[in-house]
């Protein structure tokens, strides 16, 4: 599913940035190029990296790893 129609990045796009160490819309923005024209994809694409990364961290690993960090400034 196409996320940023002004430069062509899909879900898939974020979540492969998202595994890649995004850690934030600023991350995905450089990664992918989403976010970086009208704007307007920015919620979703910061929903999907949040998802992804709540995904890719097994609950056992939460105990011993700190809470996730996701800044949602540019
Ligand atoms: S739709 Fe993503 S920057 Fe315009």
């Amino acid at each position: 599913m196409y996320v940023c129609i002004c430069h062509g990045v899909t879900e898939k796009d974020i979540k492969k940035a998202a595994k890649q160490g995004a850690q934030s819309l600023h991350d995905v923005k450089q990664m992918t190029g989403a976010s970086s024209g009208c704007g307007s994809c920015a919620d979703v694409a910061l929903d999907i990296l949040i998802e992804s990364k709540q995904q890719t961290t097994p609950d056992f690993l939460q105990v011993i790893q700190p809470k996730l960090s996701i800044q949602t400034t540019a």
